[in-house]
């Protein structure tokens, strides 16, 4: 049992008994979100708020908080001391280190993980990219946020849904088949990929402005696919298969998988219904020749249903998918993961679902963040300063291997090592702020061996495995008296509230929470390991140190594995 769920036991009992007759006094699960942490360590390791009580027990807080002190009995969990209406616990420290290495090292790698899910359907979308553009690192934050909470989610026992919802419809992809059609090869594009399909898409754009016919081609090319011409559509879903073909290798690097790529054409049938519906509700009327929906009342402007033309928008095509995916995965929350400039789409959607009599509107969420820039500049394509990932993640790969070969030169397969270091310097810097700031990405911070770093993580993780191997399996039973210093003690809390980190985190859509707590771990193990020898000739203290190194390796793992990086067992 974890320390805060015991302590609010104790409470709960030691309350109960104190005042038998109070009417509304909490019960132990009520009382655990009550205790806090104390920002110095040396006011304890837990406090327990009396305030809240005064109005039950009819009495001044410093005075519940006097009296629990004083009829205090579970010296062996933890001393309490009141100061200032705050009851403060100290734990018992031989103790909690015993308790908490049991649990870590009886679960190992299930550590954290919950059933509190109980199988209900969490829907993610993320990176939901589009097609015949090349992938930069404006995607790269949807990606890693979305795998992140995947597995998050997956670890607390839900069911989850990763959806691509493709950027695949639109009138460029007509301008783009007609470009193809008057400059284009076929080996030229099977080649060049979605560089090549770029090329011919600006080709056009330069061409139409001498030419501003081109544009009415474009769109009879478009409206073929639609239609389902035979070549149009063979040629755009072989562009589609470009693409993914040249995204298939980003999102191998990186790790990160999908159960579903339902993008934006998969719903050009499925439109019809939630136009007829809206018009059934009477949520639509006409506007300048368009049909919209009124949000004045909300303050938003329309939401766009069909345009004066009758075609479909973006906000059509995600009413559709949000009642497939309710429809067909029965969701109990569905998570749009998409940067904040989109957040005035997402009320509009999630508002028009709501106002269409859906309950489960209300669990539909837009999981926000902010702008990615590079050493100071923000990217754009037109002004050249574009970061395309695969790019920015090769040349990590290479870089950490220049560091890999000065720093440890005698390490077998270091490209591998390469390869999960450079890849785990990026996105652990996606991943290390609250996902609403803007990131600014610099060399010089992503690959610090000793700074705040996917890689300074990973090497506190290959040093606790390089420690297991140096003191074999063979230990004797743990004195946890060695336990009992400062360093150990703060490790050891870390690790202990690890589980709450990781419910915090996907509470709150946040996976930089993890980033924090795996960090903050890993230099508190730092520290423990510069303070104190782990092997020494103190056979019992050295078999608890080594314990406390395994549970440490162990958590770190998990934790590096819940924001999708890897950790290499030697670097
Ligand atoms: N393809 C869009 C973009 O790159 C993001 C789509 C997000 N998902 C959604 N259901 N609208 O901006």
């Amino acid at each position: 049992m974890d320390m805060m769920t015991r302590i609010a036991e104790l409470l709960e009992k030691q309350l109960s008994e104190a005042w038998p007759e109070a009417q509304g006094l909490p019960g132990a699960a009520a009382i655990r979100p009550l205790l806090e942490v104390p920002p110095d360590p040396a006011m304890g390791d837990y406090a327990f708020p009396c305030f809240r009580f005064a109005k039950v027990l009819r009495m001044p807080p410093v005075k519940i908080a006097s009296m629990l002190s004083e009829n205090w009995k579970f010296e062996d969990t933890a001393r309490a001391e009141a100061v200032n209406g705050y009851l403060n616990f100290f734990l018992n420290r031989v103790n909690f280190a015993t308790e908490t290495l049991h649990t870590v090292l009886e679960q190992g790698e299930k550590y954290g993980s919950s059933t509190i899910g109980n199988g209900k359907t969490v829907c993610l979308d993320y990176s939901s990219i589009n097609i015949a553009k090349r992938f930069h690192i404006g995607h790269l934050s949807t990606t890693m946020i979305g795998n992140s909470l995947k597995r998050i989610y997956d670890f607390l026992g839900y069911r989850t849904v990763g959806i691509n919802h493709l950027g695949d419809w639109g009138t460029q992809f007509g301008k783009m088949v007609c470009a193809y059609k008057k400059w284009g090869t076929e080996s030229e594009v099977e080649q060049g990929g979605v560089s090549e399909l770029t090329r011919l898409y600006v080709k056009f754009h330069e061409e139409a402005e001498n030419h501003p016919e081109l544009e009415d081609e474009g769109r009879a090319w478009f409206k073929k696919i639609e239609d389902g011409d035979e070549e149009a559509l063979r040629i755009f879903n072989w562009f589609k298969e470009l693409t993914l073909k040249d995204t298939a290798r980003v999102y191998d690097l990186l790790g990160v998988k999908f159960d579903s790529y339902a993008g934006e054409s998969f719903y050009n049938d499925k439109m019809d219904r939630v136009i007829d519906e809206l018009r059934e509700k009477n949520l639509l009327t006409v506007s300048e020749g368009a049909s919209i929906v009124d949000l004045s009342e909300d303050k938003m402007p329309p939401c766009i249903i069909l345009k004066k033309d009758g075609a479909t928008l973006y906000a059509t095509r995600d009413l559709a998918a949000a009642i497939y995916r309710h429809d067909t995965y029965d969701f109990a929350k569905c998570l749009y993961v998409v940067a904040y400039q989109q957040d005035l789409h997402f009320r509009q959607i999630f508002r028009v679902l709501d106002k269409m009599g859906y309950p489960w509107a209300k669990d539909c969420v837009h999981v926000a963040f902010g702008m990615i820039s590079f050493g100071g500049e923000t990217l754009s394509t037109r002004k050249g300063t574009v970061v395309y990932l695969e790019d920015l993640l090769n040349q990590a790969q290479e870089k950490a291997l220049e560091i890999i070969e000065q720093k440890s030169p005698g390490l077998e397969n270091k490209e591998t090592v390469a390869r999960q270091v450079g890849i785990g310097a990026v996105v652990y810097t996606d991943l290390s702020n609250s996902r609403i700031k803007d990131i600014d990405f610099r060399w010089e911070n992503a690959l610090n061996f000793d700074g705040e770093s996917g890689p300074y993580v990973q090497y506190t993780h290959a040093r606790c495995c390089s420690l297991l191997r140096k003191a074999g399996d063979d230990m004797p039973e743990m004195d946890p008296k060695a336990l009992e210093n400062d360093e150990a003690q703060a490790l050891l809390l870390l690790i202990s509230r690890f589980p709450d980190v990781i419910l915090d985190a996907a509470d709150k859509y946040e996976p930089s929470m993890i980033t924090r707590a795996v960090t903050d771990i890993a230099q508190a193990y730092n520290r423990f390991y510069y303070e104190h020898r782990i092997l020494d000739e103190d056979k019992a203290g050295t078999a608890a140190r080594v314990a406390l190194t395994k549970a440490t390796r162990d958590v770190i793992r998990t934790g590096l594995y819940l924001i999708g990086i890897e950790a290499p067992e030697r670097m």
